[in-house]
């Protein structure tokens, strides 16, 4: 295809109308057309990437998905695991597929991404086809058999959810992993205490939840804050812990990670 066609297909209305002003592309737009031009998945649109990410940036939304799926991939690796090596994957709240799109090109498991929001779900199911995405309800089962997957992640969905959801999708989560199967999660941990009220400070180093906004759970302006022992010895407690990194602005992620494993029997 050629440049003016990729143009025509990828520049919003709004860019069209005063393009000829624009004498270089700005940086998201040609971040888009090069996109078209290779020949890679399709980029979302900008509103999607800001209701998942809170910006705009087309660059950051595909550098910050890669960096992520190779953290992913090297916490595997750091415990003799390969992605490729396992049958079936889920990535719960999986928004417009912001991971999932680098799983593309990686032979081995079928892919899986479920999410309750019906635009974000409807995006992916259109535009990443070689993974197979369902719509599923805030607080309700998922559609999925007990026992489905060797590998379910989740990054940055327990940061919007309240004790009492924490607690039901850890449940879900774990009951259509298979047993011996892992769960990788992430959650606001120390590293966000420097940007807590006092009071939201105490709470937190008495190992409690701290949550924002919390009628509002699930969506993005609910933010929770998790004590690593609350995850450990509470959300989580009946799974194994395989590993803990704590989230710094080194890693890719503010967020801590969480590596767990479900017991083959329990
Ligand atoms: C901060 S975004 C992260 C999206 C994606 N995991 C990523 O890293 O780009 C939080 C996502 O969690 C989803 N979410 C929140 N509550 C959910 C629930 N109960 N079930 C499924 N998805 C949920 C939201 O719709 C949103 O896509």
């Amino acid at each position: 295809m050629g440049l003016y066609q990729a143009l025509k297909r990828v520049v919003p209305l709004e860019w069209k109308v005063g393009f000829h002003r624009h004498k270089k592309l700005p940086k998201h737009l040609a971040t888009r057309v090069k996109n078209r031009l290779d020949a890679q998945l399709p980029i979302p649109p900008s509103k999607l990437i800001y209701l998942v990410a809170g910006h705009r940036d087309v660059g950051v939304f595909l550098q910050s998905g890669r960096a992520t799926n190779q953290t992913i991939r090297r916490l595997l690796n750091k415990h003799g695991l390969n992605v490729e090596q396992f049958e079936s994957v889920l990535d719960f709240g999986c928004g417009v597929g912001r991971i999932m799109r680098h799983w593309s090109a990686t032979p081995g498991p079928q892919w899986h991404g479920t999410d309750y929001n019906p635009d974000l779900i409807n995006w992916c199911k259109n535009n990443l086809k070689f993974a197979e995405f369902r719509l599923n309800t805030l607080s309700g089962p998922l559609p999925y058999d007990d026992a489905s997957f060797d590998f379910i992640y989740v990054f940055s969905v327990f940061t919007h959810l309240d004790e009492r959801l924490g607690f039901f999708w850890i449940n879900e989560l774990s009951r259509v992993l298979k047993p011996g199967g892992y769960l990788y999660f992430t959650t606001h941990g120390e590293y966000f205490l420097e940007g807590m009220s006092t009071e939201e400070r105490k709470q937190f180093l008495e190992g409690k939840l701290v949550i924002r906004e919390e009628q509002r759970s699930g969506e993005n302006v609910c933010a929770v804050f998790h004590p690593v022992n609350y995850v450990q010895q509470k959300l989580a407690h009946d799974l194994l812990v395989v590993d803990f990194v704590p989230g710094n602005e080194n890693n890719d992620t503010e967020q801590d990670v969480h590596l767990v494993k479900k017991p083959l029997s329990r």
